[in-house]
């Protein structure tokens, strides 16, 4: 794991849109893995800025998502759907029919998670997967406890987890039980990862990642035995 620190919040998300979109540049057709949460929200501005300002074009990426809460409408605001569409996909060239999304409303929600992982084999596999940390080291929706080798599957969330995300709801009760998320192993065969993390409340997530030892109760630490994984982390997250 390479770990590069910047100043703040800002300059992590200028830092990764370089990287976003030197991947873009490079490649015929890029396949990206996205992520949602308030972390790379920043990312996603810097990318939509560089869109109009440098025609960075997205006609050739595709793009899969990490997770969506199941329950949720593609028209719920607090849907994974709707903010991508707001976040990104609205302010950039990308087909819609190029990005990916678990579907919450799927009548079976396991078909829907073999369904996903499917597409993404299909698709050739993620090139590069952008990804964000939960307090208790969850990655997508993979909590503590979650097997390394899981695929698409679906998450009963963890309190903590809810009471975090609770922030984007009216309530606490709002807030999904459930979703679906890429598993372990989906992430893992990702060719490459960005791992976003900033602020103080991922402190004590970013020191177990450095410390610990990889296990299935801290999900994250999975991405030590990845062979190309960059973290860009803010100077309060690694304090
Ligand atoms: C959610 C998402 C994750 C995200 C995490 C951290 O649970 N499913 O993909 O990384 O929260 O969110 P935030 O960036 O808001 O701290």
């Amino acid at each position: 794991m390479k770990i590069i620190e910047v100043s703040d919040y800002k300059q992590m998300s200028v830092k990764a849109s370089q990287h976003v979109i030197a991947n873009i540049r490079n490649s015929d057709c890029l396949t990206l893995g996205l992520a949602t949460g308030g972390t790379p929200k920043g990312l996603y501005g810097e990318l939509i800025e560089d869109h109009h300002v440098n025609g960075t074009s997205y006609k050739c990426v595709n793009t899969f998502n990490l997770d969506e809460y199941i329950g949720l409408s593609k028209e719920d605001s607090n849907s994974y759907y709707q903010y991508m569409c707001s976040n990104l996909f609205s302010h950039i060239d990308i087909p819609l029919s190029q990005t990916h999304i678990p579907s919450g409303m799927a009548d079976d929600a396991a078909e829907e998670c073999r369904r996903y992982e499917n597409m993404i084999e299909e698709a050739g596999g993620i090139d590069l997967q952008i990804l964000g940390i939960g307090e208790n080291g969850h990655i997508g929706f993979n909590e503590p406890g979650t097997s390394f080798q899981s695929g698409t599957h679906i998450v009963e969330l963890t309190e903590s987890t809810r009471e975090a995300n609770a922030r984007y709801f009216e309530s606490l009760d709002e807030v999904p039980r459930q979703a679906i998320t890429m598993g372990i192993s989906s992430i893992m065969k990702s060719r490459e990862i960005l791992l976003l993390v900033s602020g103080k409340s991922k402190r004590e997530a970013m020191q177990k990642l450095i410390e610990n030892d990889v296990t299935e109760n801290f999900p994250a630490s999975i991405l030590k035995k990845h062979p190309k994984v960059t973290i860009i982390a803010d100077s309060a997250a690694l304090a």
